[in-house]
């Protein structure tokens, strides 16, 4: 149980549907949320791996979908993609709250169909895009968004991971189109369309080409994208699957505005670096590891993961943030930058 439990409230019944990687790092998040909760019934396709996560978090190992459905009030999805859209919408329809894993589809108009369905059933709906969260990207935001700052004008990210059918996450659906609809740019990539827009706002148009290094078909493993926003700003993205073992997963970030150029070295620990203009001379400042969090809390800006949200939403009703509605965007984004390499890197409009 949540090691937060408030004594009046009966903690609420999590289920799991999908218990490998991205499944243990929900339950421990989960752990430490503020609001009571239980992990209660979990399935997993493969019966070992259902039966190792189920005793670790004290949770009963159900012998069907139907059966979490059944016992739990909330659902985590975190299966490979190409369950999500069906799993998700059973889950809504049965009236359970649902936690859905990024990407929530292979595109846009699955997506939009999950949307749908949560609206329809006004069920409690979140996504793991978690990387708002860590306290170096609201580092980041927050240096961004300082008035002092002055308007973006062009973000450069890089982003970079070794092809993750190997490693920790040795995962072969993720080199399977049927089960993971596309390559790093909607595997991996989704979590920087999210932010692109969190920290800069609507993307107006995207330009793009994508490469296939590794010859897997249909899983691109190279896309470099050209945004632009529709303040006027733009973005540069490159983001790609390697075999760099030694680099499992980095985000470097520069966003230069007017008056001020805020870099990340990492998404996670930072350090994030900001240079300054002012009236004395540059001022340089460098915050990184333990240092964000207690930069973030002395402007009171609280951490909040989407768990706790999502959890905070079913309690007390209200929404929780990110949504399916957010993440939707984000696929509109992937499937006009899709569009646009298979057509050349002719530029396409991103649909409102
Ligand atoms: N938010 C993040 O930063 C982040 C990080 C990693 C993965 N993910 C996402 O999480 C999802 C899972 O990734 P992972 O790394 O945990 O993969 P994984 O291979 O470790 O785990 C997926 C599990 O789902 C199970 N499964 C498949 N179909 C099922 C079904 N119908 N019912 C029950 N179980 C089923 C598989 O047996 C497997 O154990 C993917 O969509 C991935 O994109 C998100």
């Amino acid at each position: 149980m949540s090691a937060a439990t408030t004594a009046s409230a009966a903690p609420i019944p999590v289920g799991f549907l999908g218990c490998g990687f991205i499944a243990e790092l929900h339950a421990s998040m989960l752990a430490g949320c503020r609001e009571a909760n239980q992990i209660t019934a979990v399935y997993d396709t493969d019966r070992e791996r259902c039966a190792s996560f189920a005793t670790k978090w004290g949770a009963a190992p159900a012998a069907s979908e139907d059966e979490v459905f059944d016992r739990c009030e909330a659902v985590f999805i975190c299966t490979w993609t190409s369950e999500h859209r069906r799993l998700a919408v059973r889950a809504a329809t049965r009236g359970r709250h649902v936690f859905c894993e990024k990407p929530l589809a292979f595109d846009s108009a699955d997506a939009a169909a999950m949307v749908e369905a949560v609206k329809r059933t006004q069920v409690v709906n979140s996504v793991g895009l978690v990387l708002r969260s860590t306290p170096a990207m609201r580092t980041l935001r927050e240096l961004t968004r300082d008035p002092s700052s002055g308007r973006v004008m062009s973000i450069v990210f890089r982003d970079d991971q070794y092809i993750p059918i190997q490693g920790m996450y040795a995962s072969d659906w993720r080199g399977d189109r049927e089960r993971a609809g596309r390559g790093v740019l909607l595997e991996h990539s989704i979590h920087d369309l999210d932010l692109l827009e969190w920290l800069a706002g609507p993307i107006a148009r995207v330009a793009a080409t994508q490469s296939f290094y590794h010859d897997i078909a249909g899983i691109e493993d190279a896309v470099a994208v050209v945004a632009q926003f529709e303040s006027g700003a733009n973005a540069t993205l490159s983001t790609l699957w390697h075999d760099v073992t030694s680099r499992p997963s980095q985000r470097r970030i520069e966003v230069f505005c007017e008056r001020a150029l805020i870099t990340l070295e990492d998404e996670w620990s930072g350090p994030v670096h900001v240079e300054r203009d002012a009236p004395a001379g540059a001022i340089r400042q460098t915050i990184q590891n333990d240092e964000l969090s207690s930069w973030l809390e002395r402007r009171g800006i609280q951490s909040d993961w989407p768990h706790d949200s999502f959890l905070r939403a079913i309690r007390e009703g209200g929404s929780a943030t990110p949504s399916f509605a957010d993440a939707l965007r984000a696929h509109r984004i992937a499937d006009a930058i899709y569009l646009s390499a298979e057509n050349d890197g002719r530029s396409f409009a991103v649909p409102k």
